[in-house]
């Protein structure tokens, strides 16, 4: 299987480095030979149809940031990721471009034109899902190429092929979600050790959970793009995060924090949908499965007649949501395999 890998930071690298490590594995359980063809980042392209040196590319961009150091008859500098994604044969592109919420660009525009050209896709970005995940759905299945985005709700947990495929047969009633790592995080600490909010956002910048920005996180956006993602996967809905209602964690006071635990309680950063959709911060019971400290993910689907079914994981990483890009490549390599 041929791969154009479009975005080359924490995901793409784990990716790469993932895919050279367990070649053997790949190979022998699942018959899948991944040769990544090419890599795109914000500088340029490194393009060979024989297959890049990967060990090389992950040292070139260690080094230098770039991909320079595959040599000038590789490396392309300036070149972008939707020519790339014209004129490179390929089975598969990869999208791991930065998340961006006004228009979903890059992403948007690589993930079209690889299904436009016929590639099968993988995505991990969460912008062009949230801002058009109907109209790509649509345009996969005109193209006939799969679109896989497993890594965008979960990291490594696998959480929309869980609700998918292993809750066959039950009717999905509603679900609720702690879908982003740092604001969980935050309430953690704010909970058990009464650490106040701004000391707790510190931490996290300084553990690496969190953006220096961090609204997308705290402010519940990131929460609404994979309620959004979810729903439409899971449940058939045609959401666009515009349609829901998002409140983030930054009213919750200290006060609102020890008045919930008095009930027995401890507030949560939750995404849920019913027969709409909201994200909010809420209480649930301290002995409720879904009460998971640090960065740690957790759902739960309300079924008939399984009744509720959680799910719990780490939420993001590098190295975890690789592996959910290798789940999908899987599949796919499986579906044309058929
Ligand atoms: N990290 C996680 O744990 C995680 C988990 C789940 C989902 N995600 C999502 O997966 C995506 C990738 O995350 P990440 O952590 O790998 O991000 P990252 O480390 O910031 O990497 C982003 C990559 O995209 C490249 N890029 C930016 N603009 C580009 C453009 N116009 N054309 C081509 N390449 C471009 C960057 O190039 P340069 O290297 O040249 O800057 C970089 O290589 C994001 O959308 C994120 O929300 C991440």
């Amino acid at each position: 299987v041929r791969v154009l890998l479009v975005g080359f930071g924490v995901v793409g690298q784990s990716f790469a480095d993932l895919v050279e490590h367990e070649a053997r594995k790949l190979d022998h359980d699942y018959g899948l030979r991944p040769k990544i063809v090419g890599i795109v980042d914000r500088k340029g392209a490194a393009i060979s149809p024989a297959g890049l040196d990967i060990k090389k590319a992950l040292t070139s961009k260690k080094q230098s940031g770039t991909l320079e150091g595959l040599g000038h008859d590789i490396y392309h500098e300036g070149r972008n990721g939707v020519d790339t994604i014209k004129d490179l044969e390929c089975e598969v592109v990869i999208e791991t471009t930065p998340t961006e919420l006004t228009k979903g660009e890059p992403g948007l525009s690589h993930v079209k034109t690889a299904m436009m050209e016929g590639r099968h896709v993988i995505c991990t970005n969460k912008g062009p899902l949230a801002i058009a995940m109907p109209a790509l759905m649509e345009l996969a299945h005109h193209n006939g190429v799969v679109f896989k985005f497993s890594g965008t709700v979960g990291g490594g947990t696998p959480i929309l092929d869980f609700a998918k495929k292993c809750l066959e047969g039950s009717t999905i009633k509603s679900i609720s979600g702690i879908l982003n790592g740092t604001s969980n995080y935050i309430l953690s600490r704010m909970t058990t050790e009464g650490v106040a909010m701004e000391d707790a956002l510190a931490e996290a910048q300084k553990l690496g959970y969190a953006e220096a920005d961090p609204t997308y996180d705290v402010g519940g956006f990131d929460t609404a793009c994979k309620l959004v993602i979810t729903s439409n996967y899971v449940l058939g809905s045609s959401m666009s995060i515009k349609d829901l209602d998002i409140k983030g964690i930054a009213k919750v006071t200290q006060s609102d924090i020890e008045k919930a635990k008095e009930r027995g309680n401890v507030i949560k950063l939750i995404g849920r949908v019913e027969k709409v959709a909201n994200v909010a911060p809420q209480e649930i019971p301290m002995t409720h499965p879904m009460n998971v400290s640090g960065t740690f993910n957790a759902v739960s689907f309300d079924t008939y007649p399984g009744g509720e079914v959680t799910l719990v994981g780490k939420g993001a990483g590098g190295k975890e949501t690789a592996s959910s890009v290798l789940r999908d490549l899987i599949e796919i390599r499986r579906t044309f395999a058929r």
